[in-house]
């Protein structure tokens, strides 16, 4: 089913199939995006990206700040029907959003935050698994307010994994944790996409964080997929792998950090 949104075209699947877009392609893919121009106004921001994920791949978005990063991911997650623009979008069913801030809402517990608009009649044994999963049983009946920040951000993939999505989309959700924390939810999220599988599209700033848990990094620069970069399996689970510091100052350098002047 193909929807228009002032001037975007998103094209869905039917339930349990292929998307209609990829039907014909070599290669069946979780996400398909080809030709997407997104600006605000006169502003041009995306002008014609191209990206394929594969089902089950982790894809990590890297680029300067405001280069469309957000803009990209709120594109594919359907929620930008009042910007300007054109393409064609290719998603999954189910798709699940994570952002910097956990986006709980305050007045509803724990176990409420992670069943919130789910109509399975075990949804709250789901969520309780999900919980489980990300380290948070017992919490079912705290609030918000009584979580540190971490622990609202294991609410929030909580509530992402229990829809079980074919498509995971992540805008920076690791980005306002402390170094510590962020090191323990990249080993979680490891985890959970591992027992899960779905498509992941990471936004982040942190190239690291894409190597360690990308199997592919896309770097985005003047509004289009300017690299991409390929991160084989030992390169992400090991820093002193062969491989990985080039890889990290490849990244850097396509993100316009100088590399040389900035070792010393
Ligand atoms: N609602 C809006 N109205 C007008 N301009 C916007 C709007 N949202 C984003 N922009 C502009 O679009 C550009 C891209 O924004 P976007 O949020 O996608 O960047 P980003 O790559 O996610 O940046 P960051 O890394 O800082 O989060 C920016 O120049 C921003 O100012
Ligand atoms: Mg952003």
């Amino acid at each position: 089913m193909a929807a228009h949104f002032g001037g975007l075209t998103a094209v869905g699947s039917s339930p349990g199939t292929t998307p209609r877009t990829l039907r014909e392609a070599p290669t069946v893919s979780a996400v398909s995006v080809r030709g997407l121009i997104r600006g605000f106004g006169p502003k041009g921001v995306l002008n014609g990206v191209d990206l394929d994920i594969a089902p089950g791949e982790f894809v990590a978005l890297l680029g300067p700040s405001g280069c469309g990063k957000s803009t990209l991911l709120r594109a594919l997650a359907g929620l930008d029907h009042d910007v300007k623009g054109s393409g064609v979008i290719s998603v999954p069913d189910r798709v699940s959003v994570v952002f910097q801030d956990s986006r709980l809402l305050p007045w509803d517990s724990v176990l409420g935050n992670v069943t919130l608009g789910l109509r399975d009649h075990d949804a709250d044994a789901k969520a309780r698994k999900a919980l489980a999963e990300v380290g948070l049983a017992g919490r079912e009946k705290a609030w918000p307010h009584e979580l540190s920040g971490g622990e609202q951000q294991r609410v929030a993939l909580a509530r992402s994994l229990v829809r079980e999505p074919q498509l995971l989309l992540a805008d920076e959700p690791f980005g306002a944790l402390d170094a510590l924390t962020r090191i323990k939810m990249h080993g979680l999220l490891r985890d959970l996409v591992a027992a899960h599988r779905p498509a992941v599209l990471l936004v982040t700033h942190d190239v690291d964080e894409a190597i360690a848990l990308a199997d592919r990094i896309v770097v985005l620069d003047s509004g289009r997929v300017a690299t991409v970069r390929k991160v084989a399996p030992e390169i992400g689970t090991a820093v002193d792998a062969a491989g990985h510091e080039a890889l990290r100052r490849n990244l850097l350098t396509a993100l316009g950090v100088d590399v040389a002047a900035s070792s010393h």
